[in-house]
């Protein structure tokens, strides 16, 4: 069995303070209600914070992600972070193609392709985010948006490279909205994703892949989601910000 992926997505939020008494407090919980080893968590908190971050996660099953990478080795890129920065403290994770910086930050295809090589350069583990407008959907043109994203980035990558790779399908039209996809909404879109990863990769790629939802999961709809055969997790934005509400979802 899979072991699900619970993310915690915290954007341009949380303080110094506020990071490291949400993680200090997460972990007793998690360790005191020994659920550390049913679900696997990872928190991705804002840059400055991520080298206390990982050490406080130290040695816990628990784990840290960066929100974004540059797609250059280093250079005169004032005010970005490279892949060899951030292993230098210890981070080997990282959440690429959300659609927040596909929309405010311009990054197309292109871009995340680079993204992606530099992380696999440095042994990255890439969550990777791809979803639909609600125009595609209006227009049934979903499936076909979804298709189009893993064509023009993931999809380049062989065969070995795959395993470095989660997939969150995070319809933006679900996004910080209160607008849930239903579970079966969100199934039949994994069910989708998981037959494209099978077509081109073979079945034990698209067995193991992870795929996780997001867009707008709360303590009430989590366990109906994850319910779900073809969903293995979640990336919470919002409802990770407070505690309580991510330790019900991580429960869920
Ligand atoms: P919300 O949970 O706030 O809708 O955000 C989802 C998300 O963008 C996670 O990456």
């Amino acid at each position: 069995m899979k072991k699900k992926v619970i993310i915690a997505n915290w954007k341009m939020n949380h303080d110094f303070y506020e990071t490291t008494s949400y993680l200090r407090n997460l972990l007793k919980i998690i360790y005191e209600n020994k659920i550390h080893h049913k679900k696997k968590i990872i928190i991705a908190p804002s840059f400055p914070f991520l080298h206390i971050s990982n050490q406080i996660l130290q040695g816990t099953t628990l784990s840290i992600a960066a929100q974004n990478i540059h797609q250059m080795e280093n250079g005169s890129y004032t005010g970005e972070v490279s892949a060899s920065m951030l292993r230098s403290i210890g981070i080997k994770k990282v959440i690429l193609g959300h659609s927040e910086r596909r929309k405010y930050f311009t990054e197309t295809n292109d871009i995340l392709i680079k993204k992606i090589k530099i992380s696999l350069k440095y042994g990255f583990h890439i969550i990777f985010c791809i979803g639909e407008t609600g125009i595609d959907r209006k227009k049934e043109e979903h499936f076909f948006t979804v298709k189009k994203q893993l064509e023009k980035t993931i999809f380049h990558f062989s065969l070995e490279k795959i395993n470095s790779f989660i997939i969150a399908y995070e319809p933006i039209w679900a996004i910080g909205t209160g607008n849930t996809a239903s579970p079966e909404v969100v199934q039949l879109m994994h069910q989708y994703i998981r037959s494209l990863f099978l077509n081109k990769y073979g079945e034990t790629v698209s067995n193991d892949l992870s795929i996780l939802y997001g867009g707008s999961i709360n303590d009430m709809n989590a366990r109906d989601l994850f319910l779900q055969k073809d969903i293995d997790g979640g990336l919470v934005g919002n409802s990770s910000l407070q505690m309580k509400n991510f330790l019900k979802i991580i429960q869920s």
